[in-house]
Parts: structure tokens; C-alpha cells; sequence
């Protein structure tokens, strides 16, 4: 079965592809490689030990899509990761991820009908439930206001695929929300490189840990938490990458509609619980201080993933000891991400 993943180069995509690769699919690739490295399509080749067909082709370039489905006319579905995925950016430039995020969704979408492919996964985030209203965060929380462009973004997206879904029931549509995904791949030859002042906790741990920033900033010991810290459902960006293979087989067997299934661990844990967790690994502290909570975050955000093992038979088996194992791993081993 042939699959076509779009972001095939970044974090969650260049996983995804060897996840892919060892049970057995087809990829077929693209990247902009806006925000990722011609590298790490490399090292997933060598990793899984299989050559695969990849293009260097935008999401805003219609006749690049139109190009790679004449080409491979069995595409059977869409993995849909790529996009423009920072916040702080999101908030500086709106114009570009409303424009970039959405227009390329709509390319693709409107290239795969003209193509006969009506079987999409798209990679959304738990960013849509806004502030939630229940915790654990089930599928039937009500999407909320997000907090930056860049969450309604993936907000809109997922309205625009539930929409033409409605409209056109030959579509077969899943909708993933992933929780806060960290790791890397066991062998550390692939990993999360952010562009730029990473935003996301782990990234930025790392980056302090191996001696590229001075110190971690810790954004809020005041809220209402056990430790004063934010909690988050953090999980393995293996099991994510598994999730994928599982949404696909679940694709295969449901009749249309579209689907919402959330992806985290279904544990919490807070900023000081990941900063003991990587001190303890490394056997050392990391320099850090208190700093003011950072505008837009939320106190608490943990999945209830019930659905996905009951709908995917899919459950999350790394430890949060496994996943800053690997998320340092990687970084000692490439400091500069695919640069060096
Ligand atoms: N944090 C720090 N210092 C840092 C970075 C983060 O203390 O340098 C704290 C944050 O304040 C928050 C926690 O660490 O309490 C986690 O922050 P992240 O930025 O790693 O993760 P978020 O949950 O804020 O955001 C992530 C993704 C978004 C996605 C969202 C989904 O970055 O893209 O999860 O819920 F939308």
C-alpha cells in the first residue's frame, strides 16, 4: 500500500516514514525543507535500510503535487504533516501561517480528489481545546479559542477537511491530535531540530544541557499544580510515529466520515518533573531560574486516549525516562541538529 506523506523531512514525519517503512507500506516523500534537512531523509534511509522516491516540493507549488501523483497514480492515502509550526513566529507573522497553512491544505486536497485519492490523516494538535474544559481531554471536549495563529491554523484545517467530508463522502478522514511529543529515534540519528530560539520545553532543556544556552527559563512556579509548574502529557515520538501506522490500518477498515483520535501518553507530568528526569539522566544540574509564566499557557493538558487504544489497539509503551534518554541521546550526538 502506497502512502504519500507531505513533511516527510521533520520531526514528526521523518519518524513517521520509518514507522512506515517497517511495517511494510509504500512512501512516497516530499519537503520544502523549510524547516528541516535533506539529511534527515538520508538517515531514515539508512536507518530502515530502504530506498523510497522523495521530492523537494512546497505545499504551495500545486502543479510539484499534481507532478508527484501522476507519477505514482497508486497513491492509496495522504499522511499529512507539513506545515509552518512555530508559535512565537505565528503570533509575529499571522498573514504568512494563515496563508501557508491553509492554502497548502487546499492544494492538496483539491490535487487528490483530481487525483481519485479521498484517504487523509491529518496531523492536528491538542492546541485546538484551547483552554479545555475537562481533563483528561477527551475527542468530545468542544474545540476551543486558540491562543496563537499558528492553533487556529490547525483549527481551521481540520474544519475545512470535516467540511469537504460532509460534502463528499467518498472522503475517509482521521484527524490526530498529538499531545507534546519529545524523543528521538533509538540510534540518535534523527531527532527534533527547531529553527532558531527553540519554543518547546524539551528542545530548549537540551540545548542548555549541551552548552548552546546559558540557562532554561522555567515560565511559572505559581500555578495551580502540585509543584507550582505546568503539566503536560509528553509521549515518546516513537509511539507517535506508531500511532500512524495504526490510524493507517484503521483507515483501511472504517467507511468514511472523519474520525478525531487524540495521541498522548494519558500521563502528566511537570516542567520540574522533565528538568529532575534529564538531571538525573545526565548526572548533573542544568542552570535554570524562575522566571514570569508565559503568556497563552495553559495549567494543565493531559489526553484521555481511550479512543485511540480502543479504535487503534494502539497504546503507548516508552517511559518518560525513555524519552529524555533519547531526547539527549540526539542532541549530544548533533548538537547543531543535521548541520554538523
Ligand atoms: N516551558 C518552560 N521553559 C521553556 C519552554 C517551555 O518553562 O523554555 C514550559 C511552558 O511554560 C509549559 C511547558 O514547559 O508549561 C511545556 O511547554 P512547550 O512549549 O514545550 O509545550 P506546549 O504544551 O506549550 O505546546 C505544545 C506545542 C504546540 C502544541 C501544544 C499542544 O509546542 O505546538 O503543545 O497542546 F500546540
Amino acid at each position: 500500500m502506497k502512502i504519500l506523506v507531505s513533511g516527510a523531512a521533520g520531526y514528526i514525519g521523518s519518524h513517521t516514514v520509518i514507522s512506515l517503512l517497517e511495517n511494510g507500506y509504500e512512501v512516497v516523500g516530499f519537503d520544502n525543507f523549510y524547516n528541516s534537512s535533506p539529511k534527515a531523509v538520508q538517515r531514515v534511509k539508512e536507518i530502515s535500510g530502504k530506498d523510497f522516491p522523495f521530492y523537494e516540493a512546497d505545499m504551495l507549488d500545486k502543479e510539484a503535487l499534481h507532478q508527484i501523483f501522476k507519477a505514482h497514480p497508486d497513491i492509496y492515502a495522504v499522511i499529512h504533516f507539513a506545515g509552518l509550526k512555530a508559535v512565537g513566529e505565528s503570533v509575529q507573522k499571522p498573514i504568512l501561517y494563515y496563508h501557508d497553512n491553509l492554502t497548502g491544505t487546499l492544494n492538496l486536497v483539491q490535487v487528490m480528489e483530481e487525483a481519485g485519492c479521498c484517504n487523509i490523516i491529518f496531523s492536528s494538535s491538542a492546541t485546538v481545546y484551547g483552554d479545555p474544559k475537562e481533563i483528561p481531554i477527551t475527542e468530545n471536549c468542544p474545540k476551543g479559542i486558540c491562543t496563537n495563529p499558528y492553533g487556529w491554523t490547525k483549527w481551521m484545517q481540520e474544519q475545512m477537511l470535516i467540511d469537504l467530508q460532509k460534502a463528499s463522502p467518498e472522503w475517509n478522514v482521521i484527524l490526530l491530535r498529538y499531545f507534546n511529543p519529545i524523543g528521538a529515534h533509538k540510534s540518535g540519528e534523527i531527532g527534533e531540530k527547531p529553527q532558531g530560539i527553540p519554543n518547546n520545553l524539551v528542545p530548549f532543556l537540551t540545548q542548555v544541557a549541551v552548552g548552546k544556552r546559558p540557562k532554561l527559563y522555567i515560565y511559572g512556579t505559581d500555578y495551580d499544580t502540585p509543584d507550582g509548574t505546568c503539566i503536560r502529557d509528553y509521549i515518546h515520538i516513537l509511539d507517535l510515529a506508531q500511532g500512524h501506522v495504526e490510524a493507517l490500518r484503521y483507515l483501511d477498515q472504517k467507511e468514511g466520515g472523519h474520525t478525531v483520535i487524540n495521541l498522548g501518553s494519558g500521563k502528566g507530568y511537570s516542567v520540574f518533573d522533565i528538568i529532575n528526569t534529564f538531571e538525573g539522566i545526565m548526572g548533573s544540574e542544568i542552570p535554570k531560574e524562575i522566571a514570569d509564566r508565559r503568556k497563552g499557557d495553559i495549567p494543565i493538558s493531559l489526553a484521555d486516549i481511550t479512543k485511540a487504544k480502543k479504535l487503534l489497539g494502539w497504546e503507548p509503551k516508552y517511559t518518560l525516562e525513555e524519552m529524555c534518554r533519547d531526547s539527549w541521546k540526539w542532541q549530544q550526538k548533533y548538537p547543531e541538529g543535521f548541520n554538523k
